[in-house]
């Protein structure tokens, strides 16, 4: 049987150029990965495809150059920048004689060594152990050493590769149950969070970007911050007090990037949620990177796929410092809010504060309210702002459902001691859009 060759740290990308097209920023993020991983890069090959070799990925020719480039750079791993099939994988590694890594496995590579809240590490490893399934060869049984208890699964006259699979499937079935508990006490707690008063904003963005930096900056807290991509994987979320907006809650989130593979979609989902439900998202945005503004599009359309294209947003352009001279131009304010900062030293924080108030304050309310009838200038007021939902007399006054502006329901609380008492006993207004809003 085929034993799996040892990894190493010495790394030697392949970089397939589909029909030619070679994508440079594509392939930089990628050694950032494999930076991020741990891997030093010792050497780059291109190879032209048209498209994938079956057996071997690319064909015997680029299989013997980067057996050759192996060897002259001392690399003790190759790692591709794309999927493999377990065929490929496995052939490649013969072939070359070195452990070989795709692009799904880097980055689950990442994501295992950067998880730290109980469902990122779930999902993780459930992401793992599926990768894993596909590409059986000897190896799996640390998963007995690790997990015990799989001892009576062994069967006489049971393969290896037999073994491994029940294993492999146990595992991943008593992962799926923890997860759907996980789940189950995430939408309760979220519930119980939007029930509280307290706006959510969410720091969103590309890998890099410098979103904890931000984070750090505003919470005046320290989560893991590191030049590499995916810093964070599971949401941290900051309750923030002493702004002139009044508290909110602020979540960083794990870093976007560009051809996410599939099975990794499911690991991302404790933050997506995070940024499903914010009332605002600071789209972080690295402005000294050239493609920055192809970055963007690439946020906004995982935005859109996660559900999240309505949420008010404030395009956040950090790290200025590394511009230069250069003057910033300063495009059209609304929508959406672009404001130039350095995270770093600072800069243009008071802008940013100024933009997340205003944005704060267009936050809607909406809750049932009694009105007696002598304050029937506040009844008026509400119809004329279009606040009223549904209307019904009652004894002495009105019943309304009132939806409105939290910019608009505090200009009312000065005039109508009557509303001013609702808005305080209101400790429970739930944002529009909520699952509870309906
Ligand atoms: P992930 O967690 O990987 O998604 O990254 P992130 O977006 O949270 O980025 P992070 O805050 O970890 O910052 C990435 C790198 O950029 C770090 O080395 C930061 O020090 C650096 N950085 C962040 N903000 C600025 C800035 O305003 N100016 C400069 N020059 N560097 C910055």
């Amino acid at each position: 049987m085929f034993e799996r060759a040892e990894g190493g740290e010495r790394a030697l990308l392949l970089l397939p150029r589909w029909r030619a097209q070679a994508d440079p920023s594509a392939e930089e993020e990628f050694a950032e990965l494999a930076r991020a991983a741990g891997a030093v890069v010792v050497g780059r090959v291109p190879a032209r495809l048209e498209r994938p070799h079956p057996g071997l990925f690319v064909g015997t020719g680029k299989a013997d150059e980067l057996k050759a480039a192996k060897e002259a750079q001392g690399a003790e791993l190759l790692l591709v920048n794309a999927a493999l099939s377990p065929v490929q994988e496995r052939n490649l590694e013969r072939h070359l004689a070195c452990r070989v890594v795709d692009r799904t496995g880097l980055i689950l590579d990442i994501f295992a060594q950067r998880a730290r809240t109980h469902e990122g590490k779930l999902q993780v490893e459930l992401a793992q152990l599926k990768h894993m399934a596909t590409r059986l060869v000897r190896g799996w049984t640390h998963l007995e050493r690790q997990r015990g208890g799989a001892i009576g699964l062994r069967g006489p006259g049971e393969t290896q590769l037999e073994l491994d699979r029940r294993l492999i499937a146990k595992r991943i079935a008593i992962l799926e149950r923890r997860l759907a508990e996980v789940e189950r006490q995430r939408s309760q707690a979220r519930r119980a969070r939007l029930r509280r008063p307290l706006p959510l904003v969410a720091i969103v963005g590309y890998t890099n970007a410098g979103k904890s930096t931000l984070f750090n900056r505003l919470s005046g807290s320290s989560v893991f911050v590191a030049d590499q991509p995916f810093a964070t994987l599971d949401p941290t979320v900051r309750r923030i007090d002493g702004w002139p907006c009044g508290p909110f809650a602020l979540a960083d989130t794990v870093g976007f990037v560009r051809d996410l593979p599939h099975e990794l979609v499911a690991a991302f989902r404790a933050t997506l949620d995070e940024t499903r439900d914010a009332d605002l998202l600071l789209h972080v945005i690295d402005a000294s990177d050239p493609e920055c503004e192809r970055r963007i599009a690439e946020v906004d359309q995982v935005l859109a796929e996660i559900g999240a294209a309505e949420i008010p947003r404030i395009l956040v352009f950090n790290k200025i410092d590394r511009l230069g001279e250069e003057p910033m131009s300063a495009p059209e304010t609304t929508p959406p809010r672009r404001v130039f900062i350095s995270a770093l030293d600072g800069r243009g924080m008071d802008v940013l504060a100024r933009a997340i108030a205003e944005a704060l304050a267009g936050r809607r309310l909406r809750g049932e309210l009694w009105v007696p009838a002598e304050e029937g200038a506040l009844r008026a007021r509400l119809h004329a702002l279009g606040a009223v939902r549904e209307e019904r007399p009652e004894e002495a006054g009105w019943w309304l459902m009132v939806d409105v502006r939290e910019e608009e329901a505090r200009r009312l609380l000065g005039r109508f001691p009557g509303f001013a008492a609702w808005w305080r006993r209101q400790t429970e207004p739930v944002p529009l859009g909520s699952p509870d809003a309906a």
